[in-house]
C-alpha cells in the first residue's frame, strides 16, 4: 500500500542518541530538558487527579487555559494546546503547506521545522545567517517567494541560542506580505533575562503571528508533552478542522496548570541557569574551547577541528555523558549542551579537561 507521494521521500525524525556504555552513571544533556525537575506543586496536583481519569479529558482545557491566561494576561479563547509545541508546528504545517507551497526559516533554525515542512508535503527555503550570529531579518525577507505561507522563527534560537529583539520582529512581521504566517516559537523565552525580555504576544493581535511555548523546557514537563500557542481567532477556527480530538491528557493538563502557576520556580530556574551557564562558559574558555553566548538552557561550543568534536563527543558518552552533535546543520566542529545543574556541569567540564590532557 503506497501512500501518499511526498511521504516516500521523507524519513523518519532522528532524536538523540542516548545510549551510554553498561555502568556509566548518566548524564543526558543532549534534548535541553530541565535538570531542575518541576515544581512540587506539580506532584501534589498529579496526586490529585486520580479521580478524573475514569473520565475523557475536557475537550476545551478550560483548566489550563485559565491558568495560563490569568498568569500571562492573555485572552483564554485565543490558547490553543498541542501534544508539545511540536505538535502545533505540525498541524500548522498540515494547514498552510502542501506540494508546491514553501515556508522559510534561517539556515541555524530549529530542525523540527525542516521535518514539518516535510511531513505536509512543503519545501522548506533556508535563510543563510552567516557566523552563527542571531537571525537576519533582510536575508529571511528576501527567501521569501509568492508560494511561502509560512516564516519560522525559533526566539530564542536552537541551536544557536541568541535571540532576535522584539523590534527585529516587528520589522520582519510589518515587511512580509499579508499572507505570509509568521510562526515565532518562543520555547525558550523563560529563559531569557528579564531586564531583555520583551513578550510579542500582542503581535498576535494583527493576524499574521502566531506565538508558540512550551512546557518541555523551563517548567520541567518534557515527558507530559503539552505545548501552547497564543493565535488569531481565525487560526484557531482552521486548526480546530483538522486537529484530533482531546490531544492533551487529563494528566498533562493538570499538571501543565499546576506548574504555570508557579511563576516563582520559572524565576528561579531562569537565575540558576543564568549563573551556572556563565560558570560553565568560563571553564570551557578556560579549557581553550569556544563557548558561544546563549540566553538559554543550553549552550553551542566549538572544536578545533571536526576531528576534535567526535573525539570529545565519543569521550564524554564513554564516561556517561550524552550532549547533541549538530551535524545535521552542517556545524560538524561544534556540540550543543544542555545546561545542568551546577555539579552536574562541573562534572561535564572536568571530562572535557580530562578528554583535553588525553588527547
Ligand atoms: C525551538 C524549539 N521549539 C520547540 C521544541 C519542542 O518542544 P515540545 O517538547 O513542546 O514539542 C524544542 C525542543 O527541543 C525546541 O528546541
Amino acid at each position: 500500500m503506497k501512500p501518499r507521494p511526498h511521504v516516500l521521500g521523507l524519513t523518519p525524525y532522528k532524536l538523540s542518541d542516548n545510549s551510554i556504555p553498561d555502568g556509566q552513571r548518566p548524564l543526558i544533556l543532549s534534548q535541553n530538558e530541565s535538570m531542575f525537575g518541576c515544581s512540587p506543586v506539580v506532584n501534589e496536583a498529579i496526586a490529585q487527579a486520580g479521580a478524573d481519569l475514569p473520565f475523557y479529558p475536557d475537550k476545551d482545557n478550560r483548566k489550563l487555559r485559565q491558568a495560563i491566561a490569568h498568569t500571562m494576561q492573555l485572552e483564554p479563547d485565543k490558547l490553543i494546546f498541542g501534544l508539545g509545541s511540536t505538535d502545533l508546528i505540525v498541524q500548522l504545517c498540515m494547514l498552510y503547506l502542501e506540494p508546491g507551497r514553501t515556508a522559510v526559516a534561517s539556515e541555524y533554525g530549529y530542525i523540527y521545522f525542516r521535518k514539518a515542512v516535510g511531513m505536509a508535503g512543503g519545501e522548506m527555503i533556508l535563510a543563510a545567517q552567516p557566523d552563527l550570529t542571531a537571525k537576519s531579518v533582510d536575508n529571511i525577507l528576501a527567501a521569501v517567494r509568492p508560494d511561502t505561507m509560512l516564516v519560522f522563527i525559533d526566539n530564542p534560537g536552537n541551536p544557536t541560542g541568541n535571540f532576535l529583539p522584539r523590534s527585529e520582529i516587528i520589522r520582519l512581521r510589518d515587511s512580509l506580505p499579508e499572507d505570509v504566517l509568521l510562526v515565532l516559537d518562543e520555547a525558550y523565552a523563560e529563559f531569557v533575562d528579564l531586564d531583555q525580555y520583551e513578550p510579542c504576544f500582542d503581535l498576535v493581535e494583527r493576524g499574521n503571528v502566531v506565538v508558540l511555548r512550551t512546557f518541555s523546557k523551563v517548567y520541567g514537563l518534557a515527558g507530559m508533552r503539552v505545548g501552547w500557542g497564543y493565535f488569531p481567532t481565525e487560526i484557531i477556527d482552521y486548526m480546530g478542522r483538522i486537529r484530533p480530538a482531546q490531544n492533551i491528557t487529563t494528566l498533562a493538563a493538570t499538571a501543565a496548570a499546576a506548574a504555570v502557576r508557579d511563576q516563582e520556580q520559572v524565576y528561579d530556574v531562569r537565575e540558576k541557569t543564568a549563573v551556572i551557564r556563565t560558570n560553565f562558559a568560563n571553564q570551557l574558555s578556560d579549557l581553550g574551547l569556544h563557548p558561544l553566548p546563549s540566553c538559554t538552557n543550553f549552550m553551542l561550543c566549538r572544536f578545533d577541528s571536526a576531528e576534535d568534536t567526535t573525539s570529545a563527543l565519543n569521550y564524554l558518552r564513554a564516561n556517561g555523558i550524552v550532549i547533541r552533535p549538530v551535524d545535521v546543520y552542517g556545524l560538524t566542529d561544534h556540540l550543543r549542551i544542555t545546561m545542568g545543574t551546577a555539579e552536574q556541569m562541573d562534572r561535564v567540564a572536568q571530562a572535557l579537561g580530562d578528554w583535553k590532557a588525553q588527547s
